[in-house]
Order: structure tokens, then sequence, then C-alpha cells
């Protein structure tokens, strides 16, 4: 039976941190779907459809794994589209105890709700500092993003700030 996890976020834009997880879920797992969800707590700056592009163009770049598809959600739960495509582990990355602190009611309804269990990978503590939010903060006051971002992230940033 082939093992089909599910790595969901905002990427708003996607970061290094972000890539460094996806990569690894990629060595783990038979298949890795990455997931661009809407988060009705925060601020969009792109839309889904750039953040897409965004991704693959980043995953394509680092030359990363094929077993990984790109793809968006926004007809129900998360758990109804891991239902759909037959994943039954989520991935998250987590940075520090914030990060276990706000999943940790998440993993227990998603495992309620659809028995779909979260596994966490544990950031590279070389990105533990990194986000989305202070990645758009930086760019947007005039900051080099470089060190945070692929390469075709900080290319895109630089033309829209
Ligand atoms: O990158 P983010 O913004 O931290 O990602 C948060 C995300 C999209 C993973 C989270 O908001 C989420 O799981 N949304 C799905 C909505 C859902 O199914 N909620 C009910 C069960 S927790």
């Amino acid at each position: 039976m082939s093992r089909i996890a599910v790595v969901p976020g905002s990427f708003d834009p996607v970061t290094l941190g972000h890539l460094d997880v996806i990569r690894r879920a990629a060595q783990v797992f038979d298949e890795v779907h990455v997931l661009v969800v809407h988060n009705p707590d925060k601020q969009a700056l792109l839309p889904i459809s750039e953040r897409m592009t965004l991704l693959q163009k980043s995953i394509a770049e680092a030359e990363l794994p094929k077993n990984i598809v790109v793809a968006s959600w926004s007809m129900g739960l998360l758990v109804d589209y891991c239902l759909e495509v037959g994943a039954t582990v989520l991935v998250k990355g987590i940075r520090s105890q914030i990060d276990v602190a706000y999943e940790t009611p998440m993993v227990i309804m998603n495992r309620s709700l659809a028995n779909v269990e979260t596994v966490f990978f544990l950031t590279d503590p070389m990105h533990a500092h990194v986000s989305s939010s202070l990645v758009r903060q930086v760019a947007d006051l005039g900051g080099d993003v470089s060190p945070y971002v692929p390469p075709v992230v900080a290319e895109f940033l630089s033309t829209v700030g």
C-alpha cells in the first residue's frame, strides 16, 4: 500500500524552511501532496494561484524528488482532501513549542474527524526563525529576503515590492 502524506499550509510565500520539510517528507512517504489552503486567520499577500506557481517553480529549482505534487483546497475540511486522495497522514514543520501549542488542537481534531494522523518534522535549526509573515515584513520594508526563501521567490518579491 502506498503511503500518501499531505503537507498543508498557507505558503504565502513558500520559504526555505517549508522546502526542507517537503523534501524530507518526500524521502519518508511514497507520495507527498503540498496543499495550499486559505487560512482565514491570516491576511493574505498572494493569491492562491501565485503561491502554487512559486511552490512548483521552487520545487523544480531545488530538484526535489518527483513524488511531490502541488495542489490547493477550498472545498471544505482539510481532512476531506485527505480522504479524496487517500492520504492518511498530515506533515507539519515545527520550529518551537509555540508551533506545538498551535498545532495540538488541530492534530486532535483531524484525528477525531477522519482518523487522519499528523506527524511533526522538527525544522532544521538554520530555518527556525523563518516564517512567511516575517519574510513578507522584511520584503515590505526593503530588506534582503534571499537567505530565507528560494531564489525564484526572492526574485518575485523584489519585483512586487
Ligand atoms: O501555514 P499555516 O497558515 O500555518 O497553515 C494552517 C493550515 C492551512 C494548515 C490550517 O489553517 C488548516 O489546517 N486549515 C484547514 C481547515 C480545517 O480543516 N479545519 C478543521 C480541522 S483543524
